[in-house]
C-alpha cells in the first residue's frame, strides 16, 4: 500500500447485534458504521448498556454481528467460522482486560509467551523467549520476567498483560477498561505505555467510562442505545508523560522510596 498513514485498520459497515434470549430480542448494537485508520487511538465511551462490550466483542472477533460487515486489515471477517475467527484473533489482535487475566502462578515471561504457544507462528522456544523479553522491556519490565503476577503490583500486572498483547505484533490492540482496577497514577502510567505504543504506529481501541482517561486517546467515540452518539477528535489531548512529571513531586513526598525502586 502506497500511503501507510491512510491504511484502514478497521471498517464497520452498519454493524448490528441482536441477542435472542428466550422471547425477548435485545438490540445491543443497532447499526454502527465507523472506520479506524492504522495508527489511531480511539476511546470508546458511553453509559452502561450502550453496547460498548458487544461492539468490542465483534471487533475482537469473539462474536459475530447479526447484520453488517466488518473488515479487519482489509479482510472481511464478518461471516467467518469460529475457528477462522480464532485464527484472525491470534494473528491480528491483542487484548488487554480490566482484570489483567494473567495466570497467577505462572511467570511474567510465560504469561507473555502464552498467545504464541498455541499459534501457528513457527518460533523456536529460544526465539519466543527473546521476543517475550523484548515486549516486557517495551513496557518497562526488563528483568522482571521471572516474577509471578502475585509478586507484581497491579500496574505491573497490567504491563505484563500489555506485553502479552504485543507478542504477536498485532494490527490492533483492544483494551476493555484497562485502567478500571488501577489507581490514578498507575492509570496514567498505563496511558503512557499506550501513547508510546501508539506513537510507534500501533492502533488502539480502548473502552473507558472515565473522561480523563479518554483524553489520552486521539479520538473519542460515544455510544448510546446501540448507536454512535458522537465521534470526534480529542481537541486538547493529554500527554501521559507530562502528566506523570507533574504527579511525581506529590508522589515523591508521599512515598520517598518509590522513585528509587521503580
Ligand atoms: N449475551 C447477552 N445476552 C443478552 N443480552 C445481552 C448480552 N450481552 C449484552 N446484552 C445486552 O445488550 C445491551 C448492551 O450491552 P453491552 O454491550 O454489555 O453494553 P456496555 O458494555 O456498554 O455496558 C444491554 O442491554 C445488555 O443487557
Ligand atoms: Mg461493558
Amino acid at each position: 500500500m502506497a500511503d501507510s498513514s491512510a491504511t484502514v485498520a478497521v471498517r464497520l459497515e452498519d454493524i448490528q447485534k441482536t441477542y435472542r434470549t428466550g422471547e425477548v430480542d435485545v438490540k445491543a448494537v443497532r447499526g454502527v458504521s465507523i472506520e479506524i485508520a492504522q495508527g489511531e487511538f480511539v476511546a470508546l465511551m458511553g453509559s452502561s448498556g450502550s453496547g460498548k462490550s458487544t461492539l468490542m466483542n465483534i471487533l475482537g472477533c469473539l462474536d459475530r454481528p447479526t447484520f453488517g460487515r466488518y473488515f479487519l486489515d482489509g479482510e472481511d471477517v464478518s461471516s467467518l467460522s469460529r475457528d477462522a475467527l480464532a485464527d484472525v484473533r491470534n494473528r491480528k489482535l491483542g487484548f488487554v482486560f480490566q482484570n489483567f487475566n494473567l495466570l497467577s502462578r505462572t511467570s511474567a515471561l510465560e504469561n507473555v509467551e502464552l498467545p504464541l504457544l498455541y499459534s501457528e507462528v513457527a518460533l523456536t522456544s529460544i526465539e519466543l523467549r527473546k521476543k517475550a523479553e523484548e515486549v516486557l522491556a517495551a513496557v518497562g519490565l526488563e528483568g522482571r520476567g521471572d516474577h509471578t503476577p502475585s509478586q507484581l503490583s497491579g500496574g505491573q500486572q497490567q504491563r505484563v498483560a500489555i506485553a502479552r498483547a504485543l507478542i504477536n505484533d498485532p494490527e490492533v490492540i483492544l483494551a476493555d477498561e484497562p485502567t478500571g482496577n488501577l489507581d490514578s497514577r498507575t492509570s496514567v502510567e498505563v496511558m503512557e505505555i499506550f501513547q508510546r505504543l501508539n506513537d510507534k504506529g500501533i492502533t488502539i481501541v480502548m473502552v473507558t467510562h472515565e473522561a480523563d482517561i479518554a483524553a489520552y486517546a486521539r479520538r473519542n467515540i460515544v455510544m448510546k442505545d446501540g448507536l454512535v452518539q458522537s465521534d470526534r477528535a480529542v481537541a486538547e489531548r493529554l500527554n501521559a508523560l507530562a502528566e506523570l512529571e507533574t504527579m511525581t513531586t506529590v508522589d515523591a513526598l508521599a512515598h520517598p522510596a518509590t522513585n528509587v525502586s521503580q
